[in-house]
């Protein structure tokens, strides 16, 4: 099976992109992260990083037969009202992601609208956050 990995907006330039807050990993680190994770289970990992909410909404739509997902929506999750209806509807287990601790920075990152549908939410410890997530869906998908 496949574990979808979504990331939104900003997030293929990761390593470069404010680099103080999101950390040095970039992308391809965190893909082969993940896939290292779920290998033992013979998981494969589907990458998708798309600018914009409707080529997001597409992955999911075409995921449903996915193992499970992790996803980082990026500032999606601030008002991302359709990923959400899509979230809403996508039957496997996810988990949202955000490397940094939105709850220590502006408050408008305070409130995802996506949250309240996760499995889990994982914010604050960068890039680790995306195995943590797998080892949680590994955990979560009989085997
Ligand atoms: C982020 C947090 C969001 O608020 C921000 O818009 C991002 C990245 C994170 O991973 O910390 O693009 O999702």
């Amino acid at each position: 099976s496949d574990l979808l990995l979504i990331n939104g907006p900003n997030l293929g330039t990761l390593g470069r992109r404010e680099p103080e807050i999101y950390g040095t990993d970039t992308l391809a680190d965190i893909e082969a992260a993940v896939a290292e994770e779920v290998a033992g289970r013979g998981w494969k990992v589907l990458s998708v990083q798309r600018e914009s909410e409707g080529e997001l909404i597409h992955a999911l739509q075409d995921g449903y037969g996915a193992a499970g997902a992790i996803i980082n929506p990026g500032a999606l999750m601030i008002a991302g009202w359709s990923l959400r209806d899509a979230l809403a509807a996508f039957p496997p287990p996810w988990i949202e992601v955000h490397l940094s601790n939105v709850y220590a920075r502006e408050s408008f990152r305070h409130r995802s609208v996506l949250a309240p549908l996760a499995s889990g939410v994982i914010v604050g410890l960068g890039a680790l956050g995306y195995r943590l997530a797998a080892q949680a869906l590994l955990a979560k998908v009989p085997a």
